[in-house]
């Protein structure tokens, strides 16, 4: 069988992997090269415990989760490369009283889950984490970690393309039909496939197509990576105003702005003026660090926030992989493992309610 996939963010390279790690001949077609829309400004955060705003994305996010390890290491293992990859557990802070009590609220809500999260005072989050200033309370969910996601996309794509698949720089300018599949029309001439795989992020509204397009609207994430000497923190912390996700070699990465400002890419010094600020008010220490990089990425976002996975019920051929806003790099594993079963084996499997197309007449 041969799929084209249209994209090459973290979706995309993932989805590309799973297919030609089992047996498919997979193309994958983006102009903008890997890893370059939202997935270029991700911190990599595995976190759906604070980020699952929804019931449903809760699910998703808990499923992938539990396959990231075994997802990873088939990944790294096909690549014969090393993806860092952290189950640091997250420490999610508050610095006045009202926060302290939504923490309690939300170690009541996990525990209703069956979810052990420890609540630490201002005290012994300080013992737990020196490098921090001064909080009312923090909230420590140990399932919790982060990938390094540049070194998770050279994987995706170094694994992929040993099972055979072929990655093109090429523009989309469409989605069209082709017998009983579909058909992708680049700048560069027509590919046709049994199956085509819609996976562009932002992008994926404004590929023309016999159809509805997807609803998928940019929201702007800017990051910032930073640079110590020694990591100053042991987990990932999620404070009032950004994150810091810490690396092994002392790197820092502070996210992210959330702005609605269209197609715009840019970085802006609103935006890292905004990060530093927090970042330094949150660990004093950040101040004497290297400023590394800066970098803006658009995150998908739907109506409801759930990503759209499935059959297109206009297009023959074509499946749905978008829409994954704050939580591609997250979702990335389940969101593989889905289209395979359903490209490949026809497998509808339950998951897909949560995110089917035809929510939004796709
Ligand atoms: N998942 C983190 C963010 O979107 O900023």
């Amino acid at each position: 069988m041969t799929v084209i996939v249209v994209g090459a963010g973290v979706v995309g390279c993932a989805v590309a992997y799973e297919l030609s790690a089992r047996g498919a001949g997979v193309r994958v077609v983006d102009a903008r090269g890997t890893g370059q829309g939202a997935t270029r400004a991700s911190a990599g955060m595995l976190a759906p415990y604070i980020e699952g705003h929804s019931d449903a994305l809760l699910r998703l996010g808990i499923w992938s989760l539990d396959q990231y390890e075994g997802f990873l290491a088939r990944v790294a293992a096909d690549a014969r490369r090393p993806v860092e990859y952290r189950r640091t557990g997250t420490l999610q802070v508050a610095r006045t009283d009202r926060g302290a009590e939504h923490l309690r609220e939300r170690q009541r809500a996990l525990a209703d889950l069956g979810v052990v999260a420890s609540l630490l005072n201002g005290d012994e989050v300080r013992r737990s984490e020196p490098a921090l200033a001064d909080v009312r309370a923090g909230l420590r969910v140990p399932q919790h970690g982060y990938v390094r996601v540049a070194a998770l996309i050279e994987a995706l794509v170094g694994a992929a393309v040993t099972h055979g698949a072929v990655f093109s720089d090429v523009r989309v300018e469409g989605i069209t039909r082709q017998g009983g599949g579909a058909a992708v029309e680049t700048a560069q001439g027509r590919i046709a496939g049994d199956a085509v795989i819609l996976a562009a992020g932002s992008w994926s509204g404004g590929i023309p197509i016999d159809g509805p397009a997807p609803p998928v609207r940019p929201v702007r994430g800017q990051l910032l990576q930073l640079r110590l000497p020694q990591p100053p923190l042991s987990h990932v912390v999620w404070g009032p105003n950004c994150y810091l996700v810490p690396w092994q070699d002392g790197r820092v990465l502070v996210g992210a702005t959330s702005e609605d400002v269209g197609f715009d890419e840019r970085v802006t010094s609103e935006g890292v003026a905004t990060l530093l600020d927090s970042a330094r008010r949150l660990v004093p220490a950040l101040g004497g660090a290297t400023f590394e990089d800066a970098r803006a990425g658009l995150r998908p976002a739907t109506a409801d926030e759930l990503p759209i996975i499935g059959r297109s019920a206009t297009m023959p051929g074509v499946c749905y992989a978008t829409g994954h806003y704050r939580n591609g790099v997250l979702l990335a594993p389940i969101t593989a493992s889905l289209v395979a079963d359903l490209v490949l084996g026809g497998h509808e499997r339950p998951e897909l309610t949560l995110v089917r197309p035809d929510r939004f007449g796709l």
